[in-house]
């Protein structure tokens, strides 16, 4: 008899959770597209707001303000990973004119959609909209200047990648603006393995 007989191994390729965790992700954010949060008025300045359509307002899913601190000139190529309903890359597209460009990526084709409507009833029309993960990005290397991101890569199970997709896509000299959640100690295990913590 093997008495070190190893543990049957899981039928999946999935071996380090990635796909369950990016799929349950992907499912939390689908359920709340159309719903009505109320996070922007505590992240933005009242000018900021004041200019915003309500759509775009409503639907802020972010934990602070990157464009605020992006610094953003006339002209630039920005790209907001994860934009959501559009709140930031609204912001951005204004940010950058005259002669620049916003992008909104987002892995949801639904946020999209609604981030295409707040931004054509925000009157703002130097965006385009790419609908892909943020750990391969389709855009070609060095195409962007300016990255901000609001919430979303600690949604990533695989956040080296993204820093890595980051780096390929920014000219030399470029910048990232990112607000998101920090862990500044280990979280206890049911929590750091639990698919839905991922997308809380
Ligand atoms: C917390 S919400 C933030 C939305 C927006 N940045 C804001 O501030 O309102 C996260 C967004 O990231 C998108 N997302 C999640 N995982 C993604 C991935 N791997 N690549 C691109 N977008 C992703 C979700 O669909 C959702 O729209």
């Amino acid at each position: 008899m093997d008495t070190h007989a190893h543990p049957v191994a899981p039928q999946t390729d999935d071996l380090l959770g990635q796909e369950a965790i990016s799929a349950s992700v992907q499912d939390a954010y689908r359920a709340v597209i159309g719903a009505k949060t109320a996070v922007a008025a505590r992240l933005y300045d009242p000018e900021q707001l004041a200019v915003l359509p309500r759509g775009a307002i409503e639907q802020a899913l972010g934990v602070g303000n990157p464009v605020r601190a992006a610094g953003l000139r006339p002209g630039e190529v920005v790209i907001d990973l994860g934009c959501g309903g559009g709140i930031d890359t609204i912001l951005a597209a204004r940010g950058v004119l005259p002669g620049g460009t916003a992008i909104g990526l987002d892995v949801l084709p639904g946020m999209l959609e609604v981030a295409a409507r707040n931004a054509a009833d925000a009157g703002v029309t130097n965006v385009r909209w790419l609908r892909g993960g943020m750990e391969a990005i389709p855009l070609p290397d060095e195409g962007v200047d300016v990255i901000v991101s609001n919430g979303v890569v600690n949604l990533s199970p695989r956040k080296s990648r993204v820093f890595a997709e980051m780096y390929r896509i920014l000219r030399p000299g470029g910048r990232f603006s990112v607000a998101d959640i920090v862990l500044d100690d280990d979280l206890p295990p049911q929590i750091a393995t639990d698919p839905a913590a991922w997308a809380g």
